[in-house]
């Protein structure tokens, strides 16, 4: 969370600017099967809180769990953690100084649940999931997502802004003129993609969004397509980064499309990448992180800056990787 504090320091105001010819993709080295047999169970997630995301989820899987289960579970140990300045309640504020949490869910059969824009509740995931559940509908917002949270035993957390995060929205408000900051450190959410022992998919994404953002503001994360999309009978994506950027080319659904269309999970993620480059002058301004997952358990994971990592559990073992990137200079 070092880099949502430097962000502060920092905060670059959208100041686009426009590079002449893009890189050529970076070298990358995926993490490929050793052998022909599918890798399962299999979970990856975004960032160093994947690592014990994956704890939680990986215990599930382990035991034959639901791969559904596993990506709500694990993701949950990131969203109660205070500490976590992107994700859940300790993350940090709107501009007006509201914690508002978005975050979606969907299984193997393409069932999905969405909230956004939702306050004082600790875990949004399991409200996306009952929403997908226990409704006819995919999405609910707010004041709306808040009172079916509260009717379906959801409790009003007391949870309020520490100190710290109460100091850092002090600090950037007399720095930046109310004005939305658009950053490469702004970037945190935790996107969770994962295979069970059935060979079934599922995905889970949840954030406290991009920090300072308008009151109102929803980002790519409970979006599905955007921040989150599984097709079973291809693979799995979630995303990290500045949310407008992911809305404006479908990111995660356009990379389960490319793993249709015969391209690696690294390959996707790759051009996914590619395709912001080319349609978003700004790019180098700010971060945006895709990882995929396809059946045979092969993975993906591509960003647009350096400093973007992830957590892989397989065969017993959870690490972390850096991942590739794009822009090298
Ligand atoms: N990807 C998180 C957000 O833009 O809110």
């Amino acid at each position: 969370m070092t880099s949502r504090r430097d962000f502060i320091k920092k905060s670059a105001f959208a100041s686009a600017f426009v590079i002449g010819g893009l890189p050529k993709l970076g070298k990358s080295e995926p993490l490929t099967r050793s052998n022909d047999a599918v890798r399962k169970p299999i979970v990856l997630s975004t960032w160093t809180h994947g690592k014990p995301a994956n704890d939680a989820a990986w215990k599930i899987l382990s035991a034959g769990g639901r791969a559904l289960d596993a990506v709500e579970q694990g993701v949950m140990v990131v969203e109660a953690d205070p500490t976590n300045l992107s994700v859940g309640l300790g993350g940090y504020p709107d501009r007006d100084g509201h914690v508002t949490l978005d975050a979606c869910i969907m299984d193997e059969k393409g069932n999905c649940g969405s909230v956004a824009f939702l306050e004082h509740i600790l875990h949004p995931v399991s409200v996306a999931r009952m929403v997908m559940e226990k409704t006819p509908h995919v999405m609910l917002v707010g004041e709306g997502a808040y009172q079916f949270a509260l009717a379906n035993g959801f409790k009003k957390s007391s949870q309020e802004m520490t100190a710290e995060v109460k100091e850092a929205w002090q600090k950037w408000q007399t720095a930046n003129n109310y004005q939305p900051t658009i950053d490469k450190n702004n970037h945190d959410t935790i996107g969770m993609v994962a295979m069970d022992t059935n060979g079934d998919l599922s995905g889970s994404c949840t954030t406290s969004g991009v920090a300072w953002k308008m009151h109102g503001r929803v980002g790519d994360s409970p979006i599905i397509g955007d921040g989150l999309y599984v097709d079973n009978e291809v693979g799995a994506a979630c995303a990290t980064g500045l949310g407008e950027s992911v809305i404006k080319i479908c990111g995660t659904h356009l990379i389960v499309e490319l793993m249709r269309n015969g391209k690696t999970p690294q390959q996707a993620c790759e051009e996914a990448i590619q395709r912001i480059a080319k349609k978003q002058s700004n790019y180098k301004t700010f971060q945006v992180g895709f990882l995929a997952l396809n059946k045979n358990g092969d993975v993906g994971a591509y960003s647009i800056g350096k400093d973007f990592n992830y957590a892989l559990a397989v065969n017993g073992e959870n690490k972390l990787y850096d991942s590739d990137y794009l822009v090298k200079e």
